[in-house]
């Protein structure tokens, strides 16, 4: 049976950062490519009214280069604004009427997840919460104990199948692939597993810094920011069974139960790094101990993955912005060509962003009459990004009620509890200049001499 679609978009903290840089684009895309006929409704309490809202959606849309006067007014003309305290009944008295005839509305939690308990309750008692849907951002919570707590709090009022996550890597479209490419062929699955496997490393660079999000940031830090969503997602979709069958709960069911099959992390096994001039920034403290860096080794105990170890390093200030995934293969049994235990072994490359590649390492003769190999990569796909954003395509799914791509929250404690050991009285942080791939001590990770697979500029090719 299919979903029915939302009748009405609310979203609350209107005026705020990620309304600013996600929510107003991905809608006037959604508008403007006929996806969402419905009224928007913004919510805040900021003393403002419709036409500020208006100009604050156009001020986005110009930032992020797609304000289009031709197409602004459709956006525009579906636009409403409720101002309020989100605590006082009557602003949700205001956001009923607003409503008029909807009676499906689904409401977007663009706010802080402290201010989660007050809008569930007041949606709930003002009848808006009514065959209602609801979006929330991550973080989702700050560790176990508090993930749970948040989950008691919206299902208080929203049933499981009600709340969508956002987790924004699963919109992407390399992170879709990534699913597609394991599960649509037959030749990768002999081989992926850990009798050919011999490591997966996980890369997630950046070569910004915090970019004015300090105060944020010292809240979070790496492990909480990219690791215990985004790359633990893009690990799951690696290392999961085959689901049995194409329905969606299938596919959740093998996340799930890869995510449980997670070890949680040895802090011996990780190492925290902070980039020179981070305690500079606005809302840093002078001695923060807040990782920008990490770089860890992650087991998954399962008879597919026994003793294949998993890397995932992210970092902010690195020299390049690139997320990539590199599975390497172990070496053939017994050399048969003279020298070739000395070349790369065998590999997957999968590269997230910028770009999409999906490419192979692999051995061949070099021209001559010596049996001597160099390595090529085999490229199945290389192109830009999608442009359709990872927001577009999320809250479109959400509006129409299509809940793959979302997270569950048993999937979302289950990677709480793989970095919960690293969260209460973390090592202190090693200072790493700007620009460097991090601290020496993170090469320490990589078991039996190997070394990290540094993300390089991609170079263009004809596919
Ligand atoms: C966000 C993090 O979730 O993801 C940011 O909070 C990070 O710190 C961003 O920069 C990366 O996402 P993308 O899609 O820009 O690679």
């Amino acid at each position: 049976m299919s979903a029915q679609q939302s009748d009405a978009f609310v979203f609350f903290g209107a005026t705020g950062d990620l309304a600013f840089k996600q929510i107003f684009p991905a809608l006037n895309a959604l508008v403007n490519r006929g996806g969402l006929d419905i009224p928007i409704i913004g919510m805040a309490r900021a003393g403002w009214n419709l036409e500020k809202l208006r100009d604050r959606a156009r001020q986005s849309l110009e930032q992020a280069g797609s304000f289009r006067p031709q197409e602004f007014g459709k956006l525009s003309g579906q636009l409403r604004y409720v101002d309020g305290d989100y605590g006082d009944a009557e602003t949700f008295r205001k956001l009923r009427q607003a409503l008029g005839e909807a009676a499906r509305p689904i409401h977007y939690l663009a706010i802080p997840p402290s201010m989660f308990g007050k809008v569930v309750q007041g949606l709930a008692q003002s009848g808006c919460a009514k065959n209602a849907r609801v979006i929330v951002e991550k973080p989702f919570g700050r560790d176990l104990a508090s993930a749970q707590r948040l989950d008691r709090t919206l299902h208080e009022v929203f049933p499981e199948t009600s709340i969508f996550r956002i987790d924004h890597y699963l919109g992407k479209e390399a992170v879709q692939n990534l699913l597609y490419f394991r599960f649509a062929n037959s030749f990768l699955e002999p081989i992926w597993n850990r009798h050919y496997v011999r490591d997966i490393q996980v890369t997630m660079a950046e070569s910004f810094g915090v970019q004015g999000r300090g105060a944020f940031y010292e809240e979070t830090g790496a492990v909480r920011d990219v690791v215990q969503n985004h790359l633990l997602q893009v690990i799951s979709l690696l290392a999961m069974d085959p689901p049995a069958g194409y329905e969606e709960h299938a596919r959740q069911a093998e996340k799930l139960r890869l995510f449980r099959a997670m070890r949680p992390l040895d802090p011996r096994e990780v190492v925290r790094g902070q980039f020179r001039g981070y305690r500079q920034e606005h809302g840093v403290a002078p001695d923060s101990q807040v990782e920008t860096f990490v770089a860890l080794k992650l087991h998954i105990d399962t008879w597919r993955w026994a003793d294949v170890p998993f890397y995932i390093r992210a970092g902010k200030c690195l020299p390049i912005t690139a997320t990539q995934v590199v599975v390497t293969l172990k070496q053939p049994p017994l050399p048969v060509f003279d020298g070739g235990d000395t070349l790369p072994n065998n590999y997957f490359r999968l590269r997230l962003s910028p770009e999409v590649v999906i490419s192979t390492g692999a051995l061949v003769k070099r021209s001559g009459e010596e049996m001597r190999g160099e390595p090529v990569e085999l490229v199945a796909r290389h192109h830009s990004e999608s442009d359709k954003s990872p927001y577009e395509r999320l809250i479109g799914d959400a509006v129409r009620g299509d809940t793959s791509l979302f997270t569950q929250d048993e999937t979302v404690e289950a990677a709480w509890k793989v970095v919960d050991p690293l969260l209460h009285d973390p090592l202190p942080a090693t200072p790493y200049e700007p620009g460097t791939w991090g601290p020496r001590q993170a090469d320490e990770v990589i078991e039996g001499g190997e070394t990290w697979h540094d993300p390089t500029p991609e170079t263009s090719h004809p596919c």
